[in-house]
């Protein structure tokens, strides 16, 4: 049974840096591979590149700066209120360097995705890089999952595996897990948008299943 009920159209992107994992989602929309309509991106950095990549595709772009901001709550209920104003189906963060509190996390749970650098659940949080190569791990990989209060515990939609060979340098790991996200991301959102993967209140499916463990790129 597929308990889904319309697919996302509509996306919101959050940024606060380069924006790569940004550019292959508009690239991927522009293109028509991804039919989701992106509505808005926002950072938390007025100078974030992410913004400039935004605009060229004449999608608006907003920076709400933590520091023009009284306190945190303040900063964030502000961007609860952008995001409501533009109705996003789908809210994706693409290298959005703040957590957002729980409040926000709830009012947002099921729409909100964040890909993360290693395969989780292993290397959460910072340097994930840097500890599969200290850790002597054989592979690494990119995921991206549901936001929960917690960082980087949210459920796992999908990964995609890069090898680690033994002259990597975190510089060069980083560059070939960058590489692997560009065609995650996009290929995650194309999933829901086309209504194959259903986030449905307590579980996932995909193509009519009950995802049990995250779908490995390239889905088949
Ligand atoms: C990506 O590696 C993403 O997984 C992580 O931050 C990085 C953002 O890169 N959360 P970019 O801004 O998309 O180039």
């Amino acid at each position: 049974m597929n308990p889904a009920p319309q697919p996302p159209r509509t996306l919101a992107v959050l940024v606060s840096g380069t924006g790569s994992n940004l550019q292959a989602i508009l690239d991927a929309s522009q293109s028509g591979l991804l039919p989701l309509k992106p509505v808005a991106v926002l950072s938390d950095r007025a100078q974030a590149p992410a913004l400039d990549r935004a605009r060229r595709h004449g999608i608006p772009a907003f920076s709400l700066e933590l520091e023009a901001f009284p306190n945190r709550s303040t900063w964030e209920s502000s961007l609860n209120e952008q995001l409501d104003r533009c109705h996003p189906d789908l809210i994706a963060m693409a290298g959005f360097m703040r957590i957002l509190q729980a409040e926000t996390v709830n009012r947002f749970a099921g729409r909100l995705l964040n890909i993360h650098p290693s395969l989780l659940p292993r290397h959460p949080g910072l340097h994930p890089h840097r500890r599969a190569l200290e850790q002597g791990d054989l592979e690494h990989g990119a995921t991206v999952h549901l936001v929960v209060p917690e960082v980087d515990a949210g459920f796992r939609l999908a990964q995609i595996r890069v090898p680690i060979r033994s002259s990597d340098t975190e510089d060069f790991l980083i560059e070939r897990t960058k590489q692997a996200e560009h065609r995650l991301y996009p290929a995650v959102l194309a999933e829901l948008a086309h209504g194959r993967l259903v986030i449905a209140p307590d579980a996932v499916f995909w193509k009519g299943r009950r995802l049990e463990s995250p779908l490995e790129f390239p889905f088949s």
